[in-house]
């Protein structure tokens, strides 16, 4: 597998870890799949690898979903074979595919006569841990998705909002803390915004954890965003697997191109998050910015408050200083926020920078517009 390539006039640390620092945990080898006249998958093979999130993308019925549950031996297979760790899957107990995979699952949900706790503990309880062990894991694991357990601990999953509903459905798979997450579709049903959110949590949660994640989108920004390794589909087929880099950069064939759209330059920019080329921020309580704006300077002066969140960004243009208030969510971005992000935060408003805010709402950062720029562009 390719390196993943850097920026080519800046230092991008890192954009997503090294692929060639791996191994193959889960080998797919010549796998076919038929339900009665359907071909569901026609030939795949595929080495996915551990410790990297390994995203599955493609048209409708193009087989994404059956990949996933022949990994987790939910699949009778026609022919060919899937080894983990040297095991072959059709031969594991039901037991240790719990043990070893997390499932997460958009159309399945929880189990909605459940409370959260419930259902989080619905694994650890199958495989037989002791009661205190499973009750310390449950408000680990909520707290792991920020979700407070005083709070959320006896609620059943009709009280529950559909991006909070995900992030238990993620915290279920996690119950045990299995070394592979299937994630099918984990973030379909929400909004655009909590999406994005949700898509954070993942990231950080993924960089402090490390696991070897299958995840299935129909979104191709999700998939660029998440993915270290991204295998295309249709047909039953995969057209091409490779980091998103060398997919943006080098399509192979009519489909892949077609399908990358012609925002494939733009996509670049969902490839780093902000923290890669965050930049130390110029701010304090004072509300006179031309005293910290040096002359003919196009860098942005933000005023915080008392807990040091940016309430209005400054910034020279055209000899005179513009002033714009900042609202949280329209003009701040997360330390793991995409460029893109960054960049639609710069336009909405009009400043040379994007604030980077703490999850306390509090300044950490800017990233400058010459710094997204200086990202290659294809
Ligand atoms: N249980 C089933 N019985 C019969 N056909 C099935 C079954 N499950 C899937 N298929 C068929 O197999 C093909 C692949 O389905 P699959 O669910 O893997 O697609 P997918 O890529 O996950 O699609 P989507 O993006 O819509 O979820 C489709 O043609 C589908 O109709
Ligand atoms: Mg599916």
């Amino acid at each position: 597998m390719a390196e993943k390539t850097q920026g080519k006039t800046m230092q991008v640390n890192q954009a997503h870890p090294i692929l060639t620092d791996t191994h193959t945990f889960l080998k797919v080898e010549h796998l076919v799949v038929q339900y009665g006249t359907i071909v569901a998958l026609d030939d795949v093979s595929l080495e996915i690898p551990a410790n990297r999130v390994t995203v599955l993308i493609g048209p409708s019925g193009c087989g994404k979903s059956t990949t996933l549950r022949c990994l987790n031996g939910l699949v009778g297979i026609e022919r060919g074979t899937i080894t983990y760790l040297d095991a072959s899957v059709q031969g594991l107990s039901q037991t240790d595919l719990r043990r070893s995979m997390g499932y997460a699952i958009q159309s399945v949900g929880l189990m909605p006569h459940l409370t959260v706790e419930e259902n989080v503990d619905l694994v650890p309880r199958l495989l037989g841990w002791d009661r205190s062990k499973r009750k310390e894991r449950v408000d680990k694991l909520l707290a792991l998705v920020r979700l407070d357990p005083e709070i959320y601990r006896k609620k059943y999953p009709n009280e529950l909002s559909g991006g909070e509903a995900q992030r238990i459905g993620f915290a279920r798979a996690l119950g045990s803390d299995p070394p592979v997450l299937l994630m099918d579709e984990p973030f379909g049903a929400v909004d655009p915004l909590n999406r994005i959110l949700l898509q954070d949590e993942f990231i950080r949660i993924q960089r402090q954890l490390k696991k070897s994640v299958v995840f299935v989108t129909h979104d191709l920004e999700e998939a660029v965003r998440l993915a270290d390794y991204l295998v295309i589909m249709k047909d039953g087929k995969i057209v091409q697997a490779d980091t998103p880099e060398q997919i943006l950069s080098s399509p192979k064939g009519e489909f892949v191109e077609r399908f990358l759209g012609p925002e494939r330059s733009l996509q670049r920019l969902t490839l780093v998050t902000a923290d890669r080329c965050m930049e130390k921020a110029l701010s304090g309580l004072d509300s006179d910015a031309s005293a910290h704006l040096p002359d003919c300077s196009n860098l942005t002066y933000w005023q915080v408050d008392e807990d040091g969140a940016p309430v209005c960004g400054y910034t020279r243009s055209e000899g005179s200083i513009i002033q714009k208030p900042i609202t949280s969510a329209i003009h701040t971005v997360q330390i793991y926020s995409s460029l893109k992000d960054c960049m639609a935060k710069i336009l909405n408003s009009g400043l040379s920078a994007a604030a980077v805010v703490d999850e306390r709402g509090r300044l950490c950062g800017e990233v400058r517009f010459e710094a997204i720029q200086q990202i290659s562009i294809l």
